[in-house]
């Protein structure tokens, strides 16, 4: 069969859900489309292809897709389309967990592909073209590190920068490890290249990304530790380095003294902590203590005082006494952080704790949910004050949605700023390039500043 053939010149658009991990993978897919013939557009109606990059981290991420699925069997196909359907693909971790079974419950869907095999993506969609009829392979594991992949970048002064797939953590509740496989790490050789190739091309930011970046080099020939990758990627003299997810059992001292350092790596760290009680910590199988994580906090403060953390908090998993979230609300009022991500637990099939009695009403679960966010924003609101008449570097990425005379951007600590547009400049000239912004005020959310 002739991929090109029945790619070239048909138009795509990839709608994506999930972590940053889903989003490169997306890139990928649109650049391998692209090497084919195929045309990226910007919506559904434009489009003869769609592709769903799917996560199922929880369950609401899943109904949201299958909804979405459903709601595309009534938009027609452009205008001038020679095909009689849509073509409706999904992929990504959805695809990978249940594979042939969403055919039987999205009839309408034409190929299924899963984590393992995005090089066979232009070969499906051409198979269903082709044949009519759905096109569905799920591997059970990667035979080699993806890279070798064309890449489509969303914008050009950001990237994102694989450095392994997969985790071996099994913390109890997720599903992860199931969907994305063991852990393997690329060589520093081949992730140090492709930064300096970026670095060459005029990319301003890079972001290293892995499950746990921490755990980086272990199966790896003379294990490289993260640290040295991190020191490697440096030394090509990127503007701004971010790395995530960040396990804090292995946070070393070499990292965080990383913070200090290394002059650009930005001083912001997501480090999910989950839990504030160590009885829960360990039934999530999380192996680091309450005390352990608040000691590595001291440790980057004293590295990187100013250093702007963020991280994630499951309320209401199965057993969660009113003790244990008052142990995590405390750590979140003690810690003070920029950004805390709230999930509510949702049992996923497979994992372990899917097989725990949740005996914590979803009333009490709902009204600590509500009170931790209070707190969180409360905490942001204050930690975000100290940066009001500071002089910060803005990486500006666009307009704000509600205001297009209104520049936003990202600090070092990733925090999103607003500044007016300069009379007499250019959107355009602007973006992708770094300014010096004056904050004037600080909100919960963003800095309020204009351009010096
Ligand atoms: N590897 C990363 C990302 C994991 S998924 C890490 O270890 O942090 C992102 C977040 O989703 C997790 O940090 C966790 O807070 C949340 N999450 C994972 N499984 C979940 C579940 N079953 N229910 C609710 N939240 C979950
Ligand atoms: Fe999931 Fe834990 Fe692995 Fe993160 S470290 S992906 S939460 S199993
Ligand atoms: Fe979701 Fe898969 Fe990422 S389950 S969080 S898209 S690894």
């Amino acid at each position: 069969m002739t991929t090109g053939h029945h790619l070239d010149n048909r138009t795509f658009h990839v709608i994506t859900f999930g972590c940053q991990m889903n989003k490169h993978d997306s890139e990928r897919i649109v650049g391998m489309l692209e090497s084919y013939g195929a045309r990226q557009v910007q919506s559904v109606e434009e489009s003869e292809i769609v592709i769903f990059m799917t996560c199922c981290v929880r369950a609401a991420a899943e109904t949201r897709l299958k909804g979405h699925v459903a709601s595309l069997k009534n938009i027609p196909l452009p205008e001038g389309s020679t095909l009689d359907q849509r073509i409706i693909a999904i992929g990504g971790c959805i695809g990978q967990n249940e594979a042939g079974a969403l055919i039987d419950e999205l009839p309408h869907v034409s190929a299924v592909f899963g984590t393992f095999n995005l090089s066979s993506v232009p070969e499906l969609l051409a198979q269903a073209l082709e044949t009519h009829s759905p096109a569905v392979e799920v591997l059970e594991a990667a035979d080699e590190f993806p890279t070798c992949l064309p890449s489509h970048r969303e914008v050009p002064w950001s990237a994102w920068l694989p450095i392994s797939i997969g985790c071996n953590n099994f913390c109890t509740y997720c599903i992860v490890p199931y969907v994305r496989g063991r852990e393997k790490s690329r060589t520093l050789e081949d992730i140090t290249a492709e930064a300096q190739t970026l670095v060459d091309q005029g990319v301003k930011e890079i972001t290293l990304l892995g499950q746990n970046v921490n755990s980086y080099g272990r199966d790896l020939y003379g294990e490289p530790r993260f640290a040295d990758l991190l020191k490697a990627v440096s030394d090509t003299g990127i503007e701004r380095l971010r790395f995530a997810t960040s396990h804090p059992k292995d946070l070393t001292d070499e990292v965080i003294a990383a913070f200090r350092d290394l002059p650009n790596v930005m001083p912001a760290l997501h480090l999910p902590v989950q839990s504030g009680s160590n009885r829960i910590l360990d039934k999530m199988n999380r192996r680091y203590t309450r005390e352990h994580y608040l000691g590595i906090v001291n440790k980057l403060r004293e590295a990187c005082p100013n250093i702007a953390l963020s991280t994630d908090i499951i309320v209401g998993f199965p057993g969660e006494t009113e003790q244990d979230f008052q142990d995590t609300y405390d750590l979140i009022d003690e810690i003070g952080y920029h950004q805390v991500f709230t999930f509510i637990y949702s049992p996923r099939e497979g994992t372990p704790a899917a097989e725990l009695t949740q005996d914590t009403p979803r009333e009490v679960i709902q009204e600590r949910f509500d009170r931790l966010v209070n707190l969180v924003q409360a905490k942001a609101y204050d930690a975000n004050q100290v940066d009001v008449g500071a002089r910060i570097p803005v990486l500006i990425e666009g307009v704000s949605k509600r205001d297009s005379s209104i520049l936003a951007g990202k600090s070092p600590k990733n925090q999103t700023v607003h500044a007016p547009i300069p009379e007499g400049t250019d959107l355009d000239e602007l973006l992708g390039t770094i300014v010096e912004v004056e904050v004037d005020e600080a909100k919960t959310w963003y800095l309020k500043g204009h351009i010096i």
